[in-house]
């Protein structure tokens, strides 16, 4: 039976400032440093700080640093997209801007689409994007159509009984909402997937063993009709100022499978931020 390990780096966030490079550096050396070796790398969106709010020049520096941490690394790495990674949303520089929405992603993450599927032995991992644009500066967290009748698509010819993995950023199913802002107020269109309960719909006769997630920064499983829901963590913790309100440190979550089987851990690389060094 099957047995392999990999990796997921989730909103990584990286900058010039606060020591970010130097911790994602870590961050993979720590991952290199694996034993089992993983076999490859996802990644969970928000690569860099931001795209959506500052100048071209300030967009590629990030995704520049981004590059340079990933180009050496000796196992693949599938990158999903999240809303930070998006040029030029909310500043509204004119739309022929070399790299506009999600195209500078694209340029630096080398695909040509922003959502893809893989195989893994028998898995079938599905790289998602749920980062639906509107008319700029307005987004929301939602599959859009056409990527619904290609993940139907993508499923159908994967079969009921392979097991499937799901990658998006912006959550399906978290508790954090509910602790974090309320227990009887609706999530936000920007935390929670708008259209999470159409995809489960769509997706939940299929052996779908976990969906992992991001955005949040936080790490939690929430686990329904035997598919784990896994919040991911966050490379960069609090945006690089010490553990995600104060209690999740900046890691990546390492996930190891045998045969059908999954088994998931947060691993904390040991970064302290330079903003609490005394
Ligand atoms: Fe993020």
């Amino acid at each position: 039976m099957a047995k392999f390990r990999f990796v997921h780096l989730s909103d990584i966030h990286v900058q010039p400032e606060l020591g970010a490079f130097e911790a994602l550096q870590r961050a993979l050396g720590a991952v290199l440093s694996l034993r089992p070796r993983p076999a490859f790398i996802t990644t969970g969106g928000d690569a860099i700080m931001d795209a959506m709010f500052v100048s071209r020049r300030r967009a590629v520096l990030q995704f520049r640093l981004l590059q340079n941490a990933f180009e050496h690394l000796p196992l693949p790495v599938y990158h999903a997209i999240g809303n930070h990674d998006i040029y030029g949303w909310s500043e509204q520089p004119p739309r022929s801007e070399p790299g506009y929405g999600k195209e500078m992603f694209k340029q630096f993450t080398g695909k040509d689409t922003t959502y893809f599927s893989f195989d893994q032995a028998h898995w079938h991992f599905i790289v998602l994007d749920n980062i639906h644009l509107l008319e700029p500066p307005h987004w929301r967290a939602e599959v859009d159509e056409a990527q619904l009748e290609w993940l139907r698509r993508d499923l159908m010819k994967t079969g009921k009984a392979r097991p499937v993995v799901l990658i998006a950023h912006a959550p399906l199913f978290s508790i954090f909402p509910q602790f974090h802002w309320g227990t009887t107020q609706a999530p936000s269109e920007q935390i929670m997937t708008r259209n999470a309960k159409e995809l489960r719909e769509l997706f939940k006769d299929y052996n779908v063993k976990a969906v992992l997630q991001g955005h949040t920064h936080i790490v939690e499983e929430c686990t329904y009709t035997d598919t784990k829901y896994v919040s991911c963590g966050a490379v960069s913790g609090e945006w690089w100022r010490g553990p995600r309100l104060g209690v999740h440190p900046e890691g990546f979550v390492v996930f190891d499978i045998d045969g059908d089987r999954l088994q998931w851990q947060y691993m904390s690389y040991g970064w302290k931020s330079p903003a609490l060094r005394t």
